[in-house]
């Protein structure tokens, strides 16, 4: 799985999809936002259905827009429906800690057989809890759980223990990267992907002294073409001069 892309960016996302290093899409409303998308439910239906079926079969993720139980499960049944690659975001709690959408998450994944990324979590144990309710995934916000002080790697390595040992299906998504040197590490303490915005995508691809390298083989590569070209234009001197050379040879035989 490893690489998922953390953008709503149509362009962004055509872009590393026709490289083949992409699995998946994640967004949320924030990231939506900041890609220009306003207009409510009916345009992220829109870009939606454009991404999703871009990506097929690699799964996206979309956030539900609400934290009322009901209409979260009704919102999330919804969002489903509209591709069979769409995987449902769910927060692991309410902004006043309102418990009820792990119950969501339990019952969309267990009773109505929709794929949840349990998403905005800070610590290896909501992780867990949320694995034990049946998430296809959980996002673990690494980036943040750096800002806040604490080690986010030793989150990703307990979390990854506790699933293997308990046997639990869900894949450890570790978000909110901040750094290139992120994803290398979250990868290799034991995500199983890593969701990555289009500028560090490009920041892990593009290095300096590669640009450098491949500059010398491009100037080198002319350089022996334009020796080559002189070398074939040579042999034609060699003949017009050893020709003139017979020529005078014959007259002053005569003379
Ligand atoms: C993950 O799925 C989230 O969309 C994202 O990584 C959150 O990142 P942030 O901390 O930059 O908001």
């Amino acid at each position: 799985m490893a690489i998922f892309i953390d953008t709503g960016n149509i362009t962004e996302i055509r872009k590393y999809l026709k490289m083949g290093v992409l699995r998946g899409v994640t967004t949320n409303p924030t990231i939506l936002l900041k890609d220009g998308l306003t207009g409510g439910i009916a345009e992220i239906k829109k870009r939606t259905l454009e991404i999703a079926k871009m990506i097929h079969p690699y799964p996206l993720s979309i956030e539900v827009t609400t934290n009322d139980k009901d209409l979260m499960l009704a919102q999330a049944c919804q969002l489903a429906k509209w591709a069979d690659n769409i995987v449902v975001k769910i927060t692991i709690h309410g902004p006043d800690g309102e418990l009820h959408n792990l119950e969501v998450i339990h019952d969309l994944e267990n009773m109505h057989g929709i794929r949840v990324n349990v998403t905005a979590m800070m610590s290896a144990q909501q992780c867990f809890l949320a694995a034990m309710a049946g998430a296809t995934y959980v996002s673990l916000f690494c980036g943040r759980v750096n800002n806040m002080g604490y080690n986010s790697l030793d989150e990703v390595r307990k979390l990854r223990k506790l699933l293997d040992q308990f046997n639990l299906k869900s894949k450890i998504i570790a978000a909110s990267t901040r750094e290139v040197l992120n994803v290398i590490e979250w990868l290799e303490a034991g995500a199983h992907i890593v969701t990555v915005t289009p500028k560090l995508i490009e920041g892990m691809l593009v290095h300096p002294y590669t640009k450098e390298t491949v500059r010398m083989f491009l100037q080198d590569a002319l350089k022996s073409e334009n020796m080559a070209e002189k070398a074939a234009v040579a042999p034609e001197l060699e003949e017009i001069s050893s020709a003139g050379a017979r020529k005078i040879d014959s007259l002053s035989v005569r003379f």
